[in-house]
């Protein structure tokens, strides 16, 4: 019995994750597993009301769960980065959810902006650091508002927080079994203290995993790759920030934020999962929104609960969906409106 809790925050957010739990639940109908669910009503509306972000009890909350499922975090009447900090971040690092793990996968039928690729071209995972570089949030100001104001914004990057990424993504690529190859994405050349002590933890650990293949791309030469040979990819790892651009990179030329979805993962605790393209404000309560990316987040999350045949069939479903039905990803032009996607899904999952 797994205990999941639902997050569907902002915006859009309920009307993508009702259709990710209907899925869910088809999928445990057919694969005879079962879970509750507790609900949870964190995001900007409630905090315009009570004044309450994510309080720490909350948390301690989370800590019995089996798993999160998030909808999207972002308000029109709140200003950009409380919400963002004061829950999405404060959950990863509270939770220590270390890996942002972010599948790049183009299904058959969907549009992608680089011209003569196809889905055997375009499948390869981002391995993230999720906990340390620029977002740990170490610097400060100096005379703030005057002419001789100073911003400083450290990366921090540990060994160990560096090692457990690396030894994660490692693991990933040897069970992932493709091209057993796996990318350290840094910049070598100019963050020559980070990113020499990424570069030393990664040859380090891959003598532990002659089996894989291992490379280094400089992060602007991999944004460069990504679309001019994103077939060269197999497994990515990256730190934190330089994961958040690539990754937004990599979810366009999968087709866009209507299909990406991440997993924020802790191996040894609790992980949560979210269609990473945001609250969406203007289509909120249209039912035009797609909800593939938030039923591929409950994909993963089946996944990582062990759940390997439930996953095997919603990507099968979701595939179908994309080849055979929809006309685009985008909100409003998809030919269907947002519950009958999610219907469709959950009807291919029960069938196969
Ligand atoms: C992501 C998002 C977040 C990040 C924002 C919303 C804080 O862009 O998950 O990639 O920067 O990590
Ligand atoms: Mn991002």
């Amino acid at each position: 019995m797994y205990k999941i809790g639902v997050i569907p925050g902002d915006g859009t957010g309920s009307e993508v994750i009702r259709e990710a739990l209907k899925v869910l639940e088809a999928a445990s109908e057919v694969e005879n597993f079962k879970y509750e669910l507790v609900h949870y009503d964190f995001g900007g509306d409630r905090y315009l009301a009570t004044g309450e972000i994510l309080p720490d009890s909350a948390i301690e909350e989370f800590r019995q769960l089996d798993a999160i499922l998030l909808g999207a975090i972002g308000h029109p009447d709140v200003k950009p980065g409380i919400l963002e900090k004061g829950i999405l971040l404060k959950i990863r690092f509270e939770l220590d959810q270390y890996i942002n793990l972010r599948p790049v996968k183009l299904y058959p039928g969907v549009y992608t902006p680089i011209k003569d690729k196809g889905p055997e071209d375009i499948d390869f995972v981002v391995v993230r650091e999720n906990t340390e570089g620029l977002y740990a949030g170490a610097g400060g100001f100096l005379k703030k508002g005057t002419p001789d104001e100073v911003a400083v914004q450290e990366s921090i990057n540990t060994r160990k927080g560096a090692e457990r990424c690396i030894r994660y993504a490692f693991e990933y690529t040897r069970e992932r079994n493709k091209e057993r190859k796996l990318t350290l994405c840094g910049k070598t050349n100019v963050l020559t203290y980070a990113f020499d002590l990424w570069e030393r933890t990664f040859n380090e650990v891959a003598k532990e995993y002659p089996d894989i293949k291992t490379d280094y791309a400089h992060v602007d030469a991999i944004c460069m790759w990504f679309v001019k040979n994103p077939e060269w990819f197999d497994v990515v790892v990256t730190d934190n920030m330089f994961g958040d651009i690539i990754t937004d990179l990599g979810a366009m030329i999968q087709g866009g934020m209507g299909i990406a979805a991440g997993g924020n993962i802790n191996p040894e605790g609790v992980s949560m999962f979210e269609p990473i393209g945001g609250s969406a404000p203007k289509y909120t309560g249209m039912n035009v929104i797609n909800p593939l990316a938030a039923i591929s987040a409950a994909q993963l999350m089946l996944e990582h609960l062990g759940q390997k045949e439930a996953g095997r069939r919603i990507e099968k479903a979701v595939m179908k969906v994309t080849s055979e039905k929809l006309k685009s990803l985008a909100a409003g032009q998809m030919g269907y409106s947002t519950s009958e996607v999610g219907d469709m899904v959950a009807n291919l999952v029960k069938e196969g």
